[in-house]
């Protein structure tokens, strides 16, 4: 059976672990709710294009800025806050969620849910920051680490003064350090070599990981055992680039280092906004291999967010498969790693 979204009733702290500091509990439990919309794709007469996040203007950035610092002002208790938004990813990724069964804590991660909620996550927070500045049309950007233009932490992200700013990160990655696609150890790569390791990830994760199950992740279904196996992408680079934002002087690697912080971090966002990317790349490759699942158990599976009204919604899977009918798509850059067989 598909996994079903979770009682907002039965939501219990969520879990932090680390190693050498131990486990602490953290609220991150949304606001309840008494009544549960079915989510409709929304109607619009053109389609919003996110951004390269090196590549934005002024006037956009302008905008931009505007609407996280609206969010930031909203009051604590508004689902629509941005402690709020970023403690949907603690409750969904740190056990929050066991709708009374603690052996079945929900995961979002490491299987085939991670790109569909992600994408949804992503879809309300950008309906919400439209809201906060009237513009329906608002769409956020997305960070471009997989070219070479786009490998560093985008220049918007670091002005300490800006609300797209976070002090937890690691300061020995500032730009114009390139990120690092697969990240374990410091190896300081000359830029040469980082960007041609960065590309052979890129064609390793999406072009050569062919199927449903190697792409997305592997089967996930109410009553199963959790994290069954992440997807190619969702590896490398995407956990690789957490690891390498988060602040290795923060005990739980926070903000991007961790599942319960990361959604602290503006940058989150923006680092979604490329694994998104990658899922429409994807499936616009050539060949009969690259399809979506198209089992009952994963289209059905859904979860709970809160729109730009404060209305909850239930979304699933089904609803995220195609980003035009969310209204958005992503501005055409150079893909440098596609025809580039390492
Ligand atoms: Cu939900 Cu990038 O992790």
């Amino acid at each position: 059976a598909p996994v079903s979204s979770p009682d907002l009733d039965l939501c219990e702290k969520s879990t932090v672990t680390s190693t050498s500091a131990g486990t602490i509990k953290v609220p991150c439990c949304p606001p309840k709710s008494a009544k549960i919309l079915d989510f409709k794709p929304p109607k619009f007469s053109k389609l919003r294009y996110r951004p390269a996040a090196q590549m934005v203007d002024p006037e956009y950035l302008a905008k931009f800025t505007k609407a996280m610092e609206l969010m930031k002002a909203l009051p604590m208790d508004d689902p629509r806050s941005f402690m709020q938004q970023a403690n949907v990813h603690c409750a969904y990724c740190n056990g929050a969620y066991d709708n009374g069964d603690p052996s079945h804590e929900l995961q979002i991660h490491f299987s085939w849910l991670f790109f569909p909620f992600h994408r949804l996550y992503l879809y309300f927070y950008e309906r919400i920051l439209g809201n906060l500045i009237g513009d329906p049309n608002f769409a956020m950007p997305f960070w471009n680490w997989d070219a070479p233009p786009g490998m560093p932490i985008p220049e918007i992200y670091v002005d300490p003064n800006s609300p797209l700013y976070d002090e937890k990160r690691n300061v020995d990655h500032q730009p114009p350090k390139l990120a690092d696609l697969d990240y374990s150890l410091e190896e300081n790569l000359s830029k040469r070599d980082q960007i041609k390791s960065n590309l052979s990830v890129m064609y390793r994760q999406v072009v050569t990981n062919k199927t449903a199950t190697l792409f997305l992740g592997k089967p996930y279904r109410a009553g199963e055992k959790s994290s069954p196996g992440a997807g190619s992408l969702e590896q490398s680079p995407h956990t690789d680039i957490h690891k390498w934002v988060g602040d290795p002087r923060e005990t739980y690697k926070e903000d991007m280092g961790n599942f319960y912080s990361a959604g602290r971090d503006p940058l989150f966002y923006a680092h979604h906004c490329n694994v998104d990317r990658m899922w429409n790349i994807w499936r616009s490759l050539p060949g009969k291999k690259r399809r979506d699942f198209t089992d009952p158990d994963w289209l059905d599976s859904s979860f709970l967010f809160y729109d730009e009204n404060a209305n909850l919604v239930r979304a699933k899977v089904r609803d995220a498969l195609d980003t035009k009918t969310l209204g958005y798509d992503y501005q055409k850059v150079n893909i440098p790693w596609l025809k580039n067989k390492p």
